[in-house]
């Protein structure tokens, strides 16, 4: 089943004085299960493309679907729904909260989506190796434990889709094997379908498909023979 459609998708961004035209006619669609990991320069429009895809930002033309309801014209009722029970997000960043626990982070996660369950989160942080560390605070905790506890966090209200924005940019080659590994896991394990862009091409034999961007358009679109 096709989780999310992308159709003719055009972005553009606006000032006073110039049109910009980032993502130029984007077509393709997601299948529950696929791991896709969307590669391109520096500036190609991947992070736009990304926003665009979830619904944190407004397309210029064409159509985004996720389950069939189309993101422009759901009501905010509808989209709200969409985020707390069908979509996570992952961001290079990792976007904790710096002065709650890494427990607390999920749980307030939890919260925030009605879903809060304690046992559900405690075997989470066991299973992704936190549970030692779920009293410490972000800054206290390496950049790979931040990162799976922003994953744990995104998987808390067992979303259908995950989209992760560069997870493994800010992160050392052994943390990155550790957290994309993590990613493996929620795909073979979990189930989950998700949609990474990632700057590393070492990156794509985690995945099971590829989609590359230039320039706003895509110019590859292949399955990966990977496990
Ligand atoms: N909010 C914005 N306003 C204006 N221009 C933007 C905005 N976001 C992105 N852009 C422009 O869109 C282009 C693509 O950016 P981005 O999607 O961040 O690329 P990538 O993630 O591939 O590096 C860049 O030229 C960037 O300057
Ligand atoms: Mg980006």
């Amino acid at each position: 089943m096709s989780v999310l459609q992308a159709k003719n998708l055009c972005k553009s961004f606006k000032n006073s004085s110039f049109t910009q035209e980032v993502l130029k006619g984007i077509d393709f669609e997601i299948e529950q299960g696929d791991f896709i990991l969307i590669t391109g320069a520096s500036g190609s429009g991947k992070t736009t493309l990304l926003n665009c895809l979830s619904g944190l930002d407004t397309i210029t033309s064409g159509e985004v679907l996720i389950n069939g309801q189309n993101l422009a014209t759901i009501t905010s009722k509808e989209m709200s729904n969409l985020r707390k029970n069908h979509i996570g997000f992952v961001f290079q960043a990792y976007n904790l909260l710096p002065n709650l626990t890494l427990y607390e982070n999920v749980e307030i996660a939890s919260i925030i989506a009605s879903k809060f369950n304690k046992d559900k989160i405690l075997e989470l942080l066991t299973k992704f190796n936190l549970i030692d560390f779920k009293n410490h605070f972000p800054e206290q905790v390496s950049g790979g434990m931040q990162q799976r506890c922003a994953i744990v966090r995104a998987l808390i209200n067992d979303p259908d889709i995950i989209f992760a924005d560069e997870p493994t940019g800010n992160l050392d080659s052994k943390s990155s094997v550790e957290v994309m590994e993590t990613f493996q896991k929620l795909h073979s394990e979990f189930n989950k379908t998700i949609v990474m862009v990632t700057h590393s091409l070492d990156n794509l034999k985690y995945g099971n498909r590829h989609i590359q961007i230039v320039d706003g358009k895509v110019i590859k679109d292949e399955r990966l023979n990977n496990a």
